[in-house]
C-alpha cells in the first residue's frame, strides 16, 4: 500500500543519509526480505550464518539488523567498532532464553571434559562459555568434527535428537543435550504433517532442524523431502523434481519460497515467529530515524566486553570451520 511504499523510499534515503546497511533474515515479514536493487530496503537476506559472514563485512558503521536479538548479538560480537541497532528488543527467542551462562557453567561441572557446541540461537553470555558454535547448516558437520565418544549440544532438544539420530550412525558418538525447544518447530507434530500428507500425497516434506524428533522419522520415512536448515530447504526445493511440497517451518519463508519458486507449490500451515514479527517496516524506520539522536540508546546491542571476547572465540571457531 502507499503508506508502506513511503516508509520504504524513506528508509532508503536515511540509510544513504546516515550510513546504515539492513541485514534481514528469512523469517522477516516478505516487505523486508526485498533487496535495494530490487526496490526494498534490505542490502542482504539469508539465514543466520549468512547473516554472522555478512555482519563481519559490512564496512558501513551502522548496522540495522532485521532478524532477533541473539542474532543482532551475534553481528555486533563479529564486528564491534559498528554500530548494531535491533528495530525492536522484544525480538527473543524461545531457543535463546532456554539457558544462561550460568547453565553452561553448571552442565561442564557436571560433564567435565566434554566438548560443549552451542547453537547460535544463544545470547553472547551462553556463547562465552562454549567450545565452538554452530547453526542448522554446520551443526551436523562440526558436531562429528570432535572426537571422543560424548558431546554436550544445546540448547535445543529437538534438534539434538535430529542430530543424535545422524551422528550415532556415522561416529557412535552420544550427544548430552538441553531441554529447549524452538516454540515454532515445534509445533510441527507427527500429527499436524501427517493430516497434510494424506491430503498431498505427492508432496515433498521439508522440515527444518528444529522439529520433533518424531515427526522427522514418520513424515521423511512416509514421503521424500529433506530435515535441514532454512538454506537447505531452499536449495532442496531447487534441485528437486516434485512440484508439491509441505514446509515445516516458519510462515514467511514460505513466502520467500513462493517468491523463489513461482511455478511450484507449497503447502504451508502459517506459523509465525513471535519474536521476528517483532520487526517491521515501521520499526526499522524507527531504528533509523533515532540514528545519531539520544532515542538511539533503545535500539542498540550493547555488550560487555569482556563477554564479547569470550564469545567471539566460539563464533570465530565455527566461521573457521565453515
Ligand atoms: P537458520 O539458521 O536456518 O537461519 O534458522 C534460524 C532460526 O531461528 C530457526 O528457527
Ligand atoms: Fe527462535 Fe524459533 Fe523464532 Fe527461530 S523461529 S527465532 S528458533 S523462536
Amino acid at each position: 500500500d502507499a503508506h508502506m511504499l513511503e516508509m520504504v523510499d524513506e528508509i532508503r534515503a536515511l540509510k544513504k543519509e546516515k550510513n546504515a546497511v539492513v541485514l534481514a533474515h528469512f523469517y522477516m515479514p516478505a516487505e523486508l526480505q526485498i533487496t535495494e536493487a530490487d526496490g526494498g530496503v534490505a542490502d542482504f537476506v539469508g539465514d543466520s550464518l549468512a547473516l554472522s559472514v555478512a555482519a563481519t563485512k559490512v564496512q558501513a558503521d551502522n548496522i540495522i539488523f532485521c532478524g532477533v536479538k541473539f542474532m543482532a548479538e551475534t553481528a555486533k560480537i563479529l564486528n564491534p567498532t559498528k554500530n548494531v541497532l535491533l528495530p525492536s528488543m522484544l525480538a527473543g527467542c524461545s531457543l535463546a532464553e532456554s539457558i544462561t551462562g550460568e547453565d553452561v557453567r553448571q552442565l561442564k561441572a557436571k560433564h567435565p571434559g566434554v566438548p560443549v557446541i552451542a547453537y547460535i540461537n544463544t545470547y553472547a553470555e551462553t556463547k562465552a562459555e562454549v567450545d565452538i558454535c554452530c547453526t542448522s547448516r554446520n551443526a551436523l558437520e562440526i558436531a562429528k568434527s570432535f572426537e571422543g565418544d560424548k558431546l554436550i549440544f544445546l540448547p535445543d532438544e529437538f534438534m539434538g535428537k535430529n542430530l543424535q539420530a545422524r551422528i550415532k550412525e556415522e561416529t557412535g558418538k552420544n550427544l548430552i543435550l538441553w531441554s529447549g525447544a524452538c516454540e515454532v518447530h515445534e509445533q510441527f507434530t507427527p500429527q499436524r504433517i501427517k493430516g497434510l500428507q494424506l491430503q498431498y500425497p505427492g508432496a515433498e516434506v521439508l522440515v527444518h532442524w528444529e522439529v520433533p524428533d518424531q515427526t522427522v522419522s514418520e513424515s521423511l520415512e512416509r514421503g521424500g523431502g529433506i530435515v535441514g536448515s532454512t538454506s537447505d530447504i531452499i536449495r532442496h526445493v531447487g534441485e528437486s523434481k516434485a512440484h508439491q511440497f509441505i514446509l515445516g517451518s516458519e510462515c514467511d519463508l514460505g513466502a520467500t519460497l513462493r517468491g523463489m519458486y513461482p511455478q511450484k507449490e507449497f503447502i504451508v500451515p502459517c506459523i509465525k515467529c513471535p519474536h521476528m514479527k517483532q520487526i517491521s517496516l515501521e520499526r526499522t524506520l524507527a531504528s533509523l530515524r533515532a540514528l545519531g539522536n539520544p532515542e538511539e540508546v533503545a535500539f542498540l546491542i550493547k555488550l560487555d566486553e569482556t563477554i564479547r571476547q569470550k564469545a567471539y572465540a566460539p563464533i570465530e571457531r565455527m566461521l573457521a570451520f565453515s
